[in-house]
């Protein structure tokens, strides 16, 4: 019997489904939430009580920990319908690892492969019917863990919720980015915890968004935390370049490991293009906007899928970028994944999990 095994996970159906109150054609990103959720126990050192139960409201301690000292941590991931009604998930096994390097560096529980994977594959068995079928949707996963005990003393919490919720989406963003290179307030720092996904590191970033959307952008790029000199992420998703004939895409353990952009990196190397994770600097992006050989600039994320970048702000500055449908790269990559999630070309890289 394989790890992933969903034969041991107690399903309680819901009396009522909410199927019918959904407006497929009109997918506000995180608004509407699937009937059913997966919820694991943590307690004495190992997982318990794994059950698919109608999607509701739970009931905690005013003295939780996760609410007091932050240990609360979660994933982004995708399933797509293909035209015949299978069901498939993207890559699901690069969050679970990244998940649990999350979960090492908050001093919290693994959850194993049988319950983040076994588990999501149950929970979409019983709600299929939620994953929308129309190009350009698809049924975001939210699994995530938080700290349960109720204590006030600052220690790792004895107990935990592994919980997985579901909702048919749409796009995250529905127009090309403009965004402003921060310079003043920092994400994370080298040694932090920059690369795990984690809520304190979306909660820190709302307030210099604010600002800069009070400005006219929709986003930060974060910059190194030391010098602001280089560039990292956009905090809702990672960045990816075209300078000259390279795709680049800055690379720290202060930025997020995106499964998107590793897939795309994969792609790149897989299509002959040169491919580098590696340090960009500010400074190395202006001046290539400026001489023109900037082809392409996008945001990638599971919720961002690629977002095309418009226009970059720097000290005072606006950088505008090429015209989107001049964009050779991420039109390919765009036009490539969308075939391949949808199930309408071969999955030779083995990247579609079918439920
Ligand atoms: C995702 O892309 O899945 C994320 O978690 C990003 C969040 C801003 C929705």
């Amino acid at each position: 019997m394989s790890a992933t095994e969903t034969h041991s996970i107690r399903v309680e159906p819901t009396q009522q489904s909410r199927l019918s109150q959904v407006d497929f054609n009109n997918l506000k990103f995180g608004k509407y939430f699937s009937d059913h959720m997966l919820v694991a126990e943590y307690e004495n050192g190992e997982w318990t009580d794994v059950s698919v139960v109608p999607f509701g409201d739970l009931t905690i301690s005013p003295s939780m920990s996760a609410l007091h000292y932050g240990q609360a941590i979660f994933e982004g991931i995708k399933a797509y319908k293909f035209e015949d009604g299978t069901v498939s998930i993207f890559r699901p096994e690069k969050n679970w690892e990244r998940f649990n390097k999350s979960a090492a560096r908050l001093e919290m529980p693994e959850v194993p492969e049988e319950i983040f994977i076994g588990g999501l594959k149950k929970l979409l068995q019983v709600d299929k019917n939620w994953v929308p079928n129309v190009e350009g949707t698809s049924l975001y996963i939210r699994p995530f863990m938080f700290g349960t005990e109720a204590a006030l003393g600052v220690h790792p919490s004895a107990t935990y919720k592994f919980i997985i919720i579901t909702c048919p989406v749409g796009a995250y963003y529905n127009k090309p980015l403009k965004l402003k290179v921060e310079t003043h307030y920092t994400r994370a720092a080298q040694g932090g915890v920059g690369f795990s996904k984690n809520a304190g590191n979306y909660a820190l970033s709302l307030y210099p968004t604010r600002l800069a959307n009070d400005e006219g952008f929709d986003q930060l790029i974060w910059t190194d935390a030391k010098e602001h000199k280089y560039i990292e992420e956009a905090g809702t998703a990672n960045l990816v370049f075209r300078i000259g004939d390279t795709i680049i895409t800055p690379h720290d353990d202060t930025i997020l490991h995106g499964v998107t952009r590793r897939t795309i990196i994969e792609l790149a190397q897989h299509w002959g293009y040169k491919a580098e994770q590696r340090h960009v600097s500010v400074q190395e992006l202006i001046d290539g906007i400026k001489e023109g050989i900037v082809t392409d600039a996008f945001a990638a994320g599971t919720a961002a899928t690629l977002t095309p970048i418009s226009t970059i702000g720097f000290n005072g500055e606006l950088y505008e970028l090429p015209a989107v449908e001049n964009r050779e790269f991420s039109n390919k990559v765009l036009s490539y994944l969308n075939d391949l999630r949808y199930g309408k070309i071969e999955d030779p890289f083995g990247w579609n999990l079918i439920v």
